[in-house]
């Protein structure tokens, strides 16, 4: 019987890519690594994870599942890039925003046997949201940004998620645009004492996916960010992968 291993994904900034990390992640795991991965959108007062996957209409959601006490079963649906979903309602009442930051955790329990992952999406408010996230937690990815703004950001999530003893996997550094002005891997792991797990580069293909409501890494899959996607799935997993691309490996030849 599976156990699934849960990840939070955090940031106390909004914008920096949270959804499009837990989309595009839960897509590697499943369709490289062949995971049964479920995403659930734990942004409950702003949730949208289900418009990123084209997932609308859903008539049980989170909302229901820690509000109306409907069984978690009941909210699952099968998304189209081989995972599974639980969305959140898209306008929520004022009600159903306040929650008990240790539901999330014993609702979730009664489905991690069916799942090898879990995959929490954050609400970027550090509130009862965030919170309910790092408790339902077994580790966290912190997304970021090559800037100094949310640089300090997510030092302010790091201290949060320590102060929690929710063990951080690593940081997601995304956005990244190569420019001598940005600040470098080094920078952030010096500035945060955490590992960066994965850079991934800004890249307007991520918007033209999202407006196909698709997963960047399913919809683009030889791009350099979907191959980070899957380097990043194979670090989670522990399992290899390689980069098959043929230009890639041409190139590596000559910086060797
Ligand atoms: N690597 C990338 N390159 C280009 N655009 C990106 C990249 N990653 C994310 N985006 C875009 O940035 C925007 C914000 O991303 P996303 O919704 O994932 O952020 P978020 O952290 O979940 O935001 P919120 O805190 O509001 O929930 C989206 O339009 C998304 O498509
Ligand atoms: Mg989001």
């Amino acid at each position: 019987m599976k156990n699934a291993k849960t990840i939070g994904v955090i940031s106390i900034k909004g914008g920096v890519g949270k959804t499009t990390v837990v989309s595009n992640l839960a897509s590697s795991l499943a369709n490289q690594f062949g995971k049964r991965v479920l995403v659930v959108d734990g942004n409950i007062s702003a949730p949208n994870l289900g418009l990123h996957l084209g997932i609308l209409n859903s008539q049980n959601t989170l909302h229901d599942v820690l509000f109306n006490n409907v069984p978690v079963w009941k909210a699952v649906r099968k998304s189209e890039y081989g995972f599974d979903v639980i969305t959140g309602s898209l306008l929520p009442k004022k009600s159903q925003t306040r929650v008990n930051p240790y539901k999330l955790h014993n609702r979730l329990s009664d489905i991690k046997k069916e799942y090898d992952y879990v995959i929490i999406d954050s609400s970027p408010n550090l509130n009862e949201e965030m919170l309910s996230t790092m408790i339902a937690s077994d580790e966290l990815l912190v997304v970021t940004s090559p800037d100094y703004p949310t640089l300090s950001c997510t030092m302010h999530a790091v201290k949060v998620a320590k102060e929690r003893k929710t063990p951080i996997r690593g940081l997601v550094l995304n956005k990244v645009r190569d420019k001598s002005f940005e600040l470098s891997v080094s920078d952030i792991e010096n500035a945060t004492g955490i590992p960066v797990l994965s850079v991934i580069n800004d890249d307007v293909r991520v918007l033209e996916a999202l407006s196909k409501t698709a997963p960047a890494s399913s919809y683009f899959p030889d791009k350099d960010f979907s191959i980070a996607y899957n380097m990043l799935a194979s670090k989670i997993s522990g399992e290899e992968y390689k980069d098959t691309r043929l230009l890639p490996r041409f190139l590596g030849i000559f910086k060797r």
